[in-house]
């Protein structure tokens, strides 16, 4: 085809994929090319704003390295995370639904005990947790590893103090008999996601917050289960309906109670005011690979 014409130049370039020997690569570039091609047409996308485009993208990789993710950041801001994580984890009735991963995650963050104040100094009011971990039968699921982290009462994680390299706020438990793991932290904020760079500039150029309302961050890990990736939210959070990156679930609200000082399940051991939550979460047994035949 020599003579590439506004109408034809979509066939055009999907047609050099016919080669290509990979169907599923095959298959997603072509779309990928279709789409394209149709949001410059349906936009009528001029050359000024193609080129802007260019230099967002551009700006997104400068200040992506190996503690920035600024693409993950666009695809969570724009929704494409978190219909990629719906549409992979369309869960059976009862499993506990997934949310986003987010960039804060931290490998080997330090394991604790039954109980613990994984909090280890972090800035906040104390929080009890007390959770439970079972399948669809209702058994309790024990000796998962049980992955936890979350921001401070300022909205930081602790990752993002650039002075400090102590790990604070996240932790590592084991499930015990009865599919528990009870831990002291501090109560969850809501923050912004960062906005110094392309993606906050796309947020404030179209009016919208980057706020994201206050939870824990729980990743569930236990031999013949899916793993659970996921949060529980703060039940009185003014963002739940407009969350910037578009994680929220309602079956993900978690019931933060507060109690008086000196009142409650855990007087004796603070003197502050305080929350509890307890939360109950529902792993996926992973199917039983079919007997080989014969
Ligand atoms: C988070 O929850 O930690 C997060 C998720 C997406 C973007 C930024 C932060
Ligand atoms: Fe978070």
């Amino acid at each position: 085809m020599r003579n590439i014409t506004e109408h034809n130049i979509t066939d055009a370039v999907v047609g050099r994929f016919d080669q290509c020997t990979d169907p599923r690569l095959k298959e997603v570039l072509a779309s990928l090319v279709r789409h394209l091609h149709a949001f410059v047409r349906e936009t009528r996308l001029t050359e000024a704003e193609w080129m802007r485009g260019i230099e967002f993208v551009t700006a997104t990789g400068h200040i992506t390295d190996a503690k920035r993710q600024e693409f993950i950041l666009l695809s969570d801001t724009l929704g494409v995370s978190m219909l990629t994580v719906a549409q992979n984890h369309a869960q059976a009735a009862g499993v506990t639904e997934s949310t986003v991963f987010g960039p804060f995650h931290v490998q080997n963050a330090p394991h604790f005990e039954q109980g613990a104040d994984i909090a280890a100094g972090a800035p906040g009011e104390p929080l009890f947790v007390d959770a439970t971990i079972r399948d669809t039968e209702g058994n309790a699921v024990a000796g998962a590893t049980v992955d936890v982290w979350q921001a401070d009462q300022d909205g930081f994680y602790d990752v993002q103090y650039k002075d400090s390299d102590v790990l604070r706020a996240r932790g590592v438990l084991t499930s015990d008999a009865e599919g528990r793991v009870r831990f002291r932290s501090v109560l969850p904020v809501a923050y912004p996601v960062p906005t110094d760079g392309p993606v906050g500039q796309m947020l404030v150029a179209s009016g919208r917050h980057p706020w994201r309302p206050a939870h824990l961050h729980f990743m569930i890990q236990a031999p013949g289960c899916e793993t659970l990736i996921t949060h529980v939210f703060r039940d009185d959070d003014p963002y739940l309906d407009s969350d910037v990156v578009f994680g929220v679930r309602a079956s993900l609200i978690g019931d933060y109670r507060p109690h008086a000082a000196g009142s409650g399940p855990h007087a004796r051991e603070v003197d502050d005011p305080y929350h509890t939550l307890d939360f109950d979460f529902v792993l996926q047994r992973r199917a039983e690979p079919a007997p080989a035949a014969g």
